[in-house]
């Protein structure tokens, strides 16, 4: 294992009947870095996350963590193996409030028995639970709509709740799918200075198809290309790589999901 990789993929694929959705996959997240996923839209990015998620189940490759290779994670197993993601889009539960949502993920992460060990207490130990969901919710600034119904919230504070439901769980591994997805400038320059701020204690893997959030929080970027990698380096480096410039930068306006 080199040296400070907290997750490593190798030879992952998967098949989607006779699609091809990842073939050969290969990369390294180091730990406290924040790694870019980046590619035209079905290169296979969300693909990589519902892999590591247990969502989709891979035809071949490994998994380790901490240089440790295990088998590739049920949904379930993912709060104990501290690696909380956020999904495309949204994902939150209309109906419920946001307080309820961000339960869903603390409630994974008692579940685990984390918290009997964090706090020794019983799991079962609700108010705990909840201090817990509104301390992610005032970390995105979103505390004083705990109560509201999900689906009576702004885009931009539903984003903010999807992210303090990942972050219910303190991941050490924080898988985040285009979280800047429909945001203006200003939400997206609080979404990269919160990136910032987390990567002390978290690393992260972003799959974003905001070239400026991109070039801006990662420190190596992973470029995919109908289900290879085509490229990977700094920022700089994949920027004014040509097969990068061809297969995604050139095409930009077509690589929008
Ligand atoms: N569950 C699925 N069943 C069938 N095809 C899928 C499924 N998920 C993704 N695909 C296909 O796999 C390819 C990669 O998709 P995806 O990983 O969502 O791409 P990206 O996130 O890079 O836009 C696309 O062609 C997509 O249509
Ligand atoms: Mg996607």
């Amino acid at each position: 294992m080199t040296e400070g990789v907290v997750l490593s993929v190798n030879d992952l694929s998967v098949n989607f009947g006779g699609l091809k959705a990842l073939n050969g996959v290969n990369f390294e997240l180091r730990k406290g870095e924040v790694l870019g996923l980046i590619g035209p839209n079905g290169a296979g990015k969300t693909t990589v996350f519902n892999a590591l998620c247990g969502i989709v189940t891979p035809d071949s490759g490994s998994l380790s963590l901490n240089g440790k290779e295990i088998k590739w994670p049920k949904p379930y197993k993912l709060a104990k193996l501290k690696i909380a993601r956020t999904l495309q889009g949204v994902g939150l539960f209309p109906d419920l409030t946001v307080y309820d949502n961000v339960m869903i993920g603390a409630s994974k992460f008692a579940e685990s028995g984390l918290m009997r060990a964090a706090f020794g207490t019983n799991h079962k130990d609700e108010k705990r639970l909840k201090e817990r969901a509104q301390a992610a919710l005032e970390r995105v600034y979103v505390g004083a709509v705990a109560d509201r119904r999900a689906d009576t919230l702004a885009y931009p504070d539903t984003k903010r709740v999807s992210i303090a439901r990942a972050l219910v769980a303190e991941p050490e591994i924080l898988l985040l799918d285009e979280p800047a997805g429909g945001l203006g400038p200003q939400d997206i320059e609080w979404l990269n200075s919160l990136i910032n701020n987390l990567k002390s204690r978290t690393s992260i893997i972003i799959v974003e198809h905001h070239m400026d959030v991109v070039m801006s929080v990662c420190d190596r970027i992973y470029v995919l290309n109908f289900g290879e990698i085509i490229a990977s380096g700094t920022p700089a480096e994949v920027r004014d790589n040509e097969a990068v410039i061809q297969a995604y930068l050139g095409t930009k306006s077509k690589a929008k999901s």
